[in-house]
């Protein structure tokens, strides 16, 4: 079949350099890291799982401070926020490790982690410490992929649930949700 004739059904043309903003994967996570001296936050909207068994996928680019402290230490904690803290979260994006304390100032609290020694994040409410499982992808596209180590979760502290960046600094929180479990027959294993 050619397409060359066909209706375009409705479709106009979507910029290209933009169709990040369609694909927008995971949540919005803050990256916790330690260099050694000190314990910074970093906001994260690149994402994703890279297979199971807790390989993750990250951006984390040289723009960051946390870039050197995740090169030098190979670790850091994922932070998993709820929507109701998105205007902290939006500031520890906004500033830099490099000349601000942004748990001081965003009024985010560290608690201690069990394998890494970049710490948790308290008010999320999800956890995972990570180390670095390959870097080979960095160097072409900051693309990191970490191993889960160990993981907390509070589900008192889950509120409306995560959000995700739309990629133009606006946000949608998740809605509701469809549960078509017995519909997965090929992947019945992950419906438990
Ligand atoms: C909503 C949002 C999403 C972001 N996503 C990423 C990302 O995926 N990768 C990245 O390297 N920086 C991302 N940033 C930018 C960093 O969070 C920002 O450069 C921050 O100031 C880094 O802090 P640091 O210099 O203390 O490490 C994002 C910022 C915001 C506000």
């Amino acid at each position: 079949m050619t397409t060359a004739n066909l209706d375009r059904q409705g479709f106009t043309e979507y910029p290209i350099s933009d169709v990040h903003r369609l694909i927008e994967p995971g949540p919005v996570v803050m990256v916790s890291t330690f260099d050694g001296h000190r314990a910074n936050l970093m906001t994260n909207g690149f994402n994703m799982p890279v297979a199971h068994g807790a390989l993750i996928g990250l951006i984390v680019g040289p723009w960051d401070h946390s870039y050197d402290a995740l090169r030098s230490t190979g670790e850091c904690v994922i932070a998993i926020p709820s929507i109701d803290l998105a205007e902290r979260v939006v500031g520890v994006g906004n500033t830099s490790g490099r000349d601000t304390d942004k748990w001081r100032r965003f009024g985010l609290t560290p608690s201690p982690a069990t394998v890494v020694r970049a710490p948790l994040v308290a008010e999320c409410f999800a956890n995972i410490e990570c180390t670095v499982a390959d870097d080979r992808l960095v160097d072409d596209y900051h693309l990191w992929i970490l191993r889960g180590e160990r993981a907390w979760f509070d589900a008192a502290k889950r509120g409306a649930g995560e959000f995700h960046h739309r990629g133009d600094g606006t946000f949608s929180a998740n809605a509701s949700t469809v549960d078509l479990r017995d519909r997965m027959n090929k992947w019945h294993h992950l419906t438990r």
